[in-house]
């Protein structure tokens, strides 16, 4: 069956379905998939009983898959295959996890404008997130566009920005967040990563605005300055008009690009179970991301 897609933003996201995603993908399908991504950047598909298995290997599809800071980071996690990721709050015994545990700091970081691993290179290309056990009000993920972020620039900042870079730092927002509690080898574990601040996506052909909370220097930019200019940007490229909102649904794969959206969560009663699993890859030579 081919792949049916209803647009669910004026700018981005569409509804996927006609593509059973719990079975081995052929070389078309994951072509369609990828079309639909270069043109959507976000594909909502409802209604998936995805075992972490099925997840993963529909990620694996796409590309290689990436850990995150679970490379640097060694807790122990209550999902047993590492290539899942446990966007939960729920600690390694199974239990709600503790308001002041780490494992709520790295949800409370999700909360902030984000692409997923941003602050490494090489960095990701799509995430996928499933949800298993919501809460009864509140966590929504909302998705902002990037390429229409840029689109949107007055030509006076699209001059400014054009051959800027920025620095990502994967601390940043946990110090923002009031951790500062890293030794010297975390840090030096974790060297921050420079993107250019206006890119061309690949897939589309389309320029965008890679900013996001990880970056927090221009180069060659004194911080203070460069700090304002970047949380201007991202104030911008995070304007209601650009946003698209999603209220879960158990069952829902949500699959997203790196490169062209960014993404937070949002609040919720922290007492209340909410589990959702990630798969994220990796944005390599090899991964299969083209269209045709
Ligand atoms: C993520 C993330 C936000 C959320 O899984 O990468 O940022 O709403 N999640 O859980
Ligand atoms: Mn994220």
């Amino acid at each position: 069956m081919p792949l049916r897609l209803k647009p669910l933003h004026p700018l981005f996201v569409a509804e996927a379905s006609g593509i059973d995603i719990t079975r081995p993908l052929s070389d078309a399908e994951v072509r369609q998939i990828n079309a639909a991504m270069n043109e959507y950047a976000v594909l909502v598909w409802r209604s998936q009983p995805l075992t972490g298995q099925q997840q993963i290997d529909f990620a694996k599809s796409f590309g290689p898959l990436d850990l995150g800071l679970k490379k640097v980071f060694k807790r122990k996690e209550r999902l047993e295959d590492e290539r899942l990721i446990d966007i939960s709050n729920v600690d390694a015994e199974g239990n709600v996890a503790r308001r002041d545990s780490p494992k709520n700091l790295s949800n409370f970081a999700n909360q902030l404008w984000h692409s997923d691993s941003s602050f490494q290179a090489p960095r990701t290309a799509y995430s996928m997130l499933h949800a298993l056990v919501l809460p009864s009000w509140g966590g929504n993920t909302e998705f902002a566009d990037l390429r229409a972020a840029y689109d949107a620039l007055p030509d006076r900042t699209k001059a400014e920005v054009q051959d800027l870079r920025a620095e990502h730092y994967a601390l940043h927002t946990r110090i923002l967040l009031g951790d500062e509690a890293y030794t010297d080898d975390q840090k030096k574990a974790i060297p921050p990563a420079v993107w250019p601040l206006v890119q061309t996506h690949p897939g589309s052909g389309r320029k965008l605005l890679f900013v996001g909370v990880h970056a927090r220097q221009i180069i060659g930019w004194p911080t203070a300055e460069s700090r304002m200019y970047l949380q201007d940007l991202l104030e911008h490229a995070t304007q209601r008009e650009l946003v698209y909102r999603h209220e879960w649904q158990v069952g829902d794969l949500v699959m997203w690009d790196n490169r062209s959206t960014l993404h937070r969560g949002r609040r919720y009663d922290i007492a209340e179970r909410r589990e959702l699993r990630r798969t994220t890859i990796e944005d390599v030579p090899e991964a299969r991301l083209m269209a045709a």
